[in-house]
């Protein structure tokens, strides 16, 4: 798919949007949502761009936040209004088409989702919200374990770890958890436990036939 921008124009582009940081970070979750879509067969051309833009709209500040939300309409909830910083997440997919020329629906819901995650998550949006937690400029207890995952473990299994530590990271910092990453470690685990019911039912009746 082309892009309003080449990628070296989208890299300029931000660069000269957000302090340096930030930009190698937003670098760090390019890469490593290439490396995630390759283990994953998911596109990665999409993976690159979206990972590249996913802060894009990081560098507002709290009321200037809830403005940019204000103006293009975005529904800004009772948790997003005790913490504006979150807003970036829905703006910034709006923004990737205003700024970047990016009109990829995938790309953008990727971006929505990259802070909170959201009821079924695509594997795009699981593996840029994990590339966001795991990229080589992250440092924070447990990162290892989550990089180590990454390498062995299924999209699922990551993404409970990956949830899990953020919600309990979020708890213990006394902060309010937002819905939508509850929605999507709950759907992940029932998911998995459906899937273990399935199979064990599977295996007595196999078992019945013998
Ligand atoms: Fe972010
Ligand atoms: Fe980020």
């Amino acid at each position: 798919m082309s892009y309003g921008m080449t990628l070296e124009q989208m890299q300029a582009e931000l660069e000269a949007r957000l302090k340096p940081s930030r930009f190698r970070h937003s670098l760090g979750v390019s890469e490593t949502a290439v490396k995630l879509s390759h283990r994953f067969g998911v596109d990665e051309e999409k993976a690159r761009v979206a990972g590249l833009l996913h802060d894009c709209a990081r560098e507002f500040r709290n009321e200037a936040m809830v403005e940019e939300a204000e103006k293009r309409g975005i529904a800004i909830g009772e948790v997003e209004r005790s913490m504006p910083l979150l807003l970036h997440a829905d703006i910034g997919a709006v923004r990737v088409r205003e700024i970047y020329g990016v009109e990829d629906p995938a790309i953008s819901q990727a971006i929505a989702r990259h802070t909170v995650g959201g009821a079924q998550m695509t594997p795009l949006d699981k593996i840029i919200w994990y590339a966001d937690m795991i990229e080589p400029n992250r440092d924070f207890p447990g990162v290892d374990k989550l990089r180590e995952l990454a390498k062995t473990a299924s999209l699922d299994e990551m993404m409970l770890a990956g949830l899990s530590h953020s919600i309990i990271f979020v708890v213990k910092k006394g902060h309010l958890v937002h819905p939508a990453t509850v929605l999507a470690r709950n759907e992940i685990l029932l998911g998995q436990m459906k899937r273990k019911d399935a199979e064990a039912e599977q295996a007595k009746k196999a078992k019945k036939e013998d």
